[in-house]
């Protein structure tokens, strides 16, 4: 052996090693920490007053106002929750229990409690915890997944236009089975969907800019992305690229950004809709109790989520 090589292995034995010692800290899953006495019951104390009433007092989704509400208020025993920045199956981060209950879930009974405080949202957290013995094990616990700031093109729209397309495209291929080619939530599939929580799951019409996991390009990232637990809705992280999902976004954003005619009042009826002109208009579909999608008889109306209803044009 000459000298020649070894300075090289020696790096190459660094970088191997280094890269061997970074790798667990990124996916390590920090241990989870039950939450103190002090702060369950603290959180048990705001839940009774704010959530009870919707979510049930075991939390089994089934409070006094929920069986007319569609979607129903979660069943936050089962442990399975939608809006997730982790990947499928696992639960969510604290963080996205935070963003849950301070923003709502736009278009549906799910309030956003904007008036309460940091620590009572913590509290309430902690409490949801004690609900299902989900949390308990550390195989269910994962960290978020990598969620990329949008390609700069996203709002340069010539840039733009190639990706829509391409988005176009996959959604026909992917999505149109659930969601209909017009994406109104009409697909041949859509009547017949049930979550796990044996209720109706109808796909959203997405040409209303209303998302229930939030308005940005980045929530409708990470929805393509983790998945809507619990529904049909699945992740499309290993059936798409990057590239693929933020085409898609790009679509599904071309599509709300049609129906965003200023001359039209967002709290009426928004048909006829521009972006749709051409596809002829099939009757919305109705709820079990005969109720229109997106109209549901709900007896608790909520103030505005603090999500905005209607993303604003940049
Ligand atoms: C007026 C009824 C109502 C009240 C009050 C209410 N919720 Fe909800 N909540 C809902 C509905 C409906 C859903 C289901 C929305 C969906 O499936 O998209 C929901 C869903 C949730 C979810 C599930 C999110 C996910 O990722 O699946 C959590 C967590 C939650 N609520 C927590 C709370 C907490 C904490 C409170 C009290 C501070 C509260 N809710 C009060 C109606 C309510
Ligand atoms: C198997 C049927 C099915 C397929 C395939 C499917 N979806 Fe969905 N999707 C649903 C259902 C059902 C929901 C509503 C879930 C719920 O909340 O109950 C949904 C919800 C969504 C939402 C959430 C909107 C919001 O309010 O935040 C988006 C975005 C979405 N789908 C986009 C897509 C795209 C893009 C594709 C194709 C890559 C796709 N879906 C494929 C059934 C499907």
């Amino acid at each position: 052996m000459t000298h020649g090589p070894r300075p090289l292995t020696g790096t190459l034995l660094v970088l191997l090693s280094s890269s061997l010692l970074a790798e667990p800290a990124t996916n390590a899953v920090p241990p989870w920490q039950e939450p103190t006495d002090e702060a369950v019951r603290a959180g048990r104390h705001v839940y009774e007053r704010q959530c009870l009433v919707c979510h049930g007092r075991w939390g089994d989704g089934r409070g006094e106002l929920a069986p007319e509400m569609y979607p129903r208020p979660r069943r936050l025993t089962s442990g399975i929750f939608k809006y997730r920045s982790t990947p499928s199956g696992f639960l969510p981060t604290l963080g996205d229990l935070q963003r849950t209950i301070r923003n709502g879930i736009a278009g549906t009974s799910m309030p956003a409690f904007s008036s309460l405080s940091h620590r009572e949202i913590l509290s309430v957290t902690a409490y949801l915890q004690t609900l299902s013995s989900r949390w308990r094990r550390p195989i269910h616990h994962s960290t978020a997944v990598p969620l990329p700031d949008p390609p700069p093109w996203m709002e340069d729209h010539d840039a733009r236009l190639p990706h829509e397309q391409n988005g176009a495209r996959l959604f026909a291929q992917l999505c149109a089975p659930c969601h209909g080619y017009d994406a109104s939530g009409t697909g041949a599939a859509s009547l017949n969907l049930i979550d796990v929580w044996d209720q109706p799951s109808r796909p959203p019409d997405l040409r209303e800019p209303v998302y229930r996991s939030g308005p940005t390009p980045n929530d409708l990232y990470r929805t393509l992305t983790t998945g809507l637990d619990g529904t049909p809705m699945a992740s499309f992280a290993e059936t798409t690229s990057e590239e693929e999902r933020w085409d898609l976004v790009a679509w599904i954003r071309s599509l709300a950004a049609s129906s965003r005619d200023p001359a039209i009042d967002f709290s009426e009826d928004r048909s006829p809709r521009p972006a749709t002109d051409a596809v002829p208009e099939p009757p919305p579909p109705t709820t079990p109790d005969g109720t229109q999608r997106g109209h549901p008889s709900i007896p608790y109306k909520p103030t505005p989520t603090s999500s905005p209803t209607v993303p604003g044009p940049r």
